[in-house]
């Protein structure tokens, strides 16, 4: 699952109020091949193409250093670290021209 999601204003992570913001799961069966950078490129270049110039947000655990990983690879650019659900979490912000 790639997912591009709108927040609603009252969003409870208030960073991303009103932001579209990038999900990803795939089954542990599927890791470790690159399929999640390849289908998270091609969501944002559709993205980048859909709402020109919009930014697309990003919050993960730090912890979770797979996602982590891929962020970075997508050329998510670190906001902030902040605590919620217990644990530390890291937000993130890409635009089109973030990556060229
Ligand atoms: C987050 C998640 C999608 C990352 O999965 P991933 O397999 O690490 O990411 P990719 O599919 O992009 O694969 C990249 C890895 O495959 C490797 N790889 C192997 N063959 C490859 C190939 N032919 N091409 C590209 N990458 C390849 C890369 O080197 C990279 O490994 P590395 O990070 O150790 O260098 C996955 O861990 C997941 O679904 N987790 C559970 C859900 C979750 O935590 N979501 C985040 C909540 S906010």
């Amino acid at each position: 699952m790639v997912q591009l999601e709108r927040r609603d204003a009252d969003y409870e992570v208030r960073q991303a109020a009103g932001q579209v913001d990038l999900g990803y799961l795939l089954l542990p069966e599927a890791w470790g091949r690159g399929y999640a950078t390849e289908a998270c490129e091609a969501a944002l270049g559709w993205f980048a193409v859909a709402l020109p110039g919009e930014a697309v947000v990003l919050i993960t655990q730090t912890a979770n250093t797979p996602s982590m990983r891929l962020a970075a690879r997508l050329g998510f650019v670190e906001v902030e670290r902040f605590e919620a659900y217990d644990a530390e979490q890291w937000f993130g912000t890409w635009t089109a021209t973030t990556t060229g």
